[in-house]
């Protein structure tokens, strides 16, 4: 939530921020704002809403001498409501600091109140505005500027990421991270900092990152490393593979549609290393992950949030049919507050795509604490759950940007894939040849099937456009394809949609079903005996008269004559549904939006990295 971006250096600010802020926007987009220096002044420019109107302003505005350091934000709101005066940066009384921030203030209502005691004037309703008036009231009492910032972030709980400038002292940019991620992105003569990786990728691919407590103050040649305590710490760069492509939308309409068609490479480079085509086997002990990491685990917890707690569900299927080890899976912010029973025999599985998301990131420490082995399947290089598991599975689907999750889900469920098969072989010498197969194909499967279901999801879509109301319907390792679709419908095309057990719709949501309630129906096939279950559960729909999107094996020749539209899903194995599936349900949710004039990539409310509560 919220994305930062900052530059010190020799180019032109404006377009350095500007494009950083761009490819920040998943993070936030109710306002934006930078800073920079013009004329040796502090030039704040802000507005409600998007950079696009940022972007507006500032050459309406037409700095012609503006300077780096230079600062930019784009806000996701918690405390303030979205506007141009609560957006980034902020400013001390005197107008001599400006800081924006990435987080929450815990304690800025005491902080305020005892600023405004000391004469502080306030004009914004943020908690970020303390942070710098408490730096302010520092400097005020005789300490220079890169103490009075020490102290301060000692003083403030919460989360923050935070990047300070001051007019007085233009040589460095000052910055400060606690539990809402940050790096620092090194070039030659100039340096960055940014929330994530893409802000930077057009201008550095070297990159240290910061980890909680720790502050950096940056100077165009070089950058210093503290703790909060103020001792000189060091650390090395990681330098990034991603190509600043797939960062781009590569002409397609929206970012989204890109991550959908991106989904056969990310697919081909999660399996690259892994999948060793001369023993025909899946290998994972490149990455650490050797009997003697897994041995005497009784139990396993997956945590995640969002689409990446759908990648979890699928998980459990696999594991508990495959390895027999019980399983369960848990929402995150559910997860560290119901103190889950782990000790040193559990397994505690974290999924995310960012690595950042601050529930996921409490349920992993807690595990940490309970004595749980800890193995994350992430894809952000470097992010904060990595660096705090023992292992990591990275997946390999490049950056995402849409906030919709889709490559990254496709991935998490492949690397699912590719687990239950690395450790049945090595726990039990047994192979599956022919999914290996099968998985070798998969990319250019993937690549046939998306372009041929989009041909048919574009016209289920002009049908279907209007409705308020859907239900998601499947049973097994559909079941949580059924909740993704209903998630992906309702998160972008602001339809209010349900994913539910097939054999739990009578308990409920049958209840709500019509004419203009439709019923989108997932079953295969390969899931055996409740393909029939899933077919009595779609005939009581149909008796309801809600009409029958059915997803569905080819050849269900007993579901074509009850759908009013039917999507054919070619024959693969079982573990694979999942993948192919959610294909035609990624689509629809896109195509509805889109007919719904909604805005895809940045829908309402919502922000692509959670790293508040
Ligand atoms: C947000 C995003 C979702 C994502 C979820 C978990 O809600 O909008 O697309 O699935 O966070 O994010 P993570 O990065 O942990 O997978």
């Amino acid at each position: 939530m919220c994305g930062i971006i900052g530059y010190i250096g020799g180019r032109q600010i404006i377009p350095v921020l500007l494009e950083g802020l761009r490819r920040l926007e998943y993070r936030g987009y109710d306002s934006a704002g930078m800073v920079f220096l013009e004329n040796e002044e502090i030039k704040v420019i802000k507005v409600k809403g998007s950079v696009f109107n940022l972007e507006e302003k500032v050459y309406t505005e037409l700095p012609y001498n503006s300077k780096a350091p230079g600062l930019g934000h784009t806000r996701w709101a918690t405390h303030g409501e979205p506007s141009e005066n609560n957006a980034h940066p902020h400013l001390d009384c005197e107008g001599n600091l400006a800081l924006v921030h990435n987080g929450i203030i815990e304690n800025y209502y005491e902080l305020k109140e005892s600023l405004i005691k000391r004469g502080h004037n306030f004009i914004s309703a943020t908690d970020t505005e303390v942070i710098v008036h408490l730096i302010e009231d520092y400097v005020r009492q005789g300490l220079n500027l890169k103490t009075a910032f020490m102290k301060s972030v000692k003083k403030i709980r919460g989360s923050f990421a935070i990047a300070l400038i001051s007019k007085k002292d233009p040589q460095f940019i000052m910055v400060a991270r606690e539990k809402s991620p940050l790096i620092i992105g090194l070039g030659e003569g100039e340096n960055f900092i940014a929330s994530d990786i893409p802000a930077i990728l057009p201008f550095t691919k070297k990159v240290l990152f910061l980890d909680d407590g720790e502050i950096a103050i940056l100077y165009k040649d070089r950058v210093e490393l503290f703790n909060f305590e103020g001792e000189k710490i060091r650390k090395n760069p990681v330098c990034i593979s991603w190509d600043l492509a797939l960062a781009e939308k590569g002409g397609f309409p929206h970012f989204m549609l890109k991550e959908i068609y991106d989904q056969p490479e990310a697919v081909k480079h999660t399996l690259l290393g892994r999948l060793d085509l001369d023993s025909g086997e899946i290998n994972f002990s490149k990455e650490g992950l050797t009997q003697a990491f897994l041995k005497d685990i009784e139990k396993i917890f997956i945590v995640a949030c969002g689409t990446s707690y759908h990648a979890g569900l699928v998980g459990k299927y696999l594991i508990e049919r495959h390895l027999k080890i019980p399983v369960e899976v848990d929402l995150a912010s559910e997860f560290r507050y119901r103190f889950p029973l782990i000790d040193s025999k559990t397994l505690f599985i974290a999924i995310s795509q960012s690595g950042e998301t601050a529930d996921t990131l409490a349920g992993l420490r807690l595990a940490k604490q309970a004595g749980a082995r800890i193995l994350s399947i992430c894809n952000v290089l470097g992010s904060t759950i990595t660096r705090e598991s023992d292992l990591v599975l990275y997946t390999q689907a490049g950056p995402e940007i849409s906030v919709a999750s889709t490559k990254a889900f496709v991935t998490q469920v492949l690397i699912f894939i590719l687990l239950v098969l690395y450790i049945k072989k090595m726990f039990y010498g047994e192979s599956k040849k022919d999914m290996i197969l099968t998985l070798i194909k998969l990319p250019s499967l993937l690549k046939n099937f998306t372009e041929k279901v989009h041909f048919e999801i574009k016209k289920l879509a002009e049908r279907w456009y209007r409705i308020e109301n859907c239900l998601f319907l499947g049973r097994n390792i559909l079941y949580p394809i059924a909740m993704e679709g209903a998630l992906k419908l309702k998160e972008i095309a602001y339809i209010h949609a349900e994913g539910y057990a097939a054999g739990e719709m009578k308990h409920g949501p049958i209840a709500l079903i019509g004419e203009n309630f439709p019923t989108v129906v997932l079953s295969a096939k390969e899931t055996g005996i409740v393909y029939e279950k899933t077919l009595s559960n779609a005939e009581e729909v149909k008796s309801r008269r809600s009409p029958i999107i059915a997803i569905i094996s080819e050849n269900s020749e007993e579901f074509k004559k009850i759908a009013e539209s039917y999507i054919e899903v070619p024959s693969t194995h079982y573990e694979l549904l999942p993948i192919l599936y959610v294909i035609p349900l990624q689509l629809f949710a896109y195509e509805m939006a889109t007919l719904r004039g909604c805005d895809v990539d940045k829908p309402r409310n919502l922000a692509k990295s959670v790293t508040v509560e």
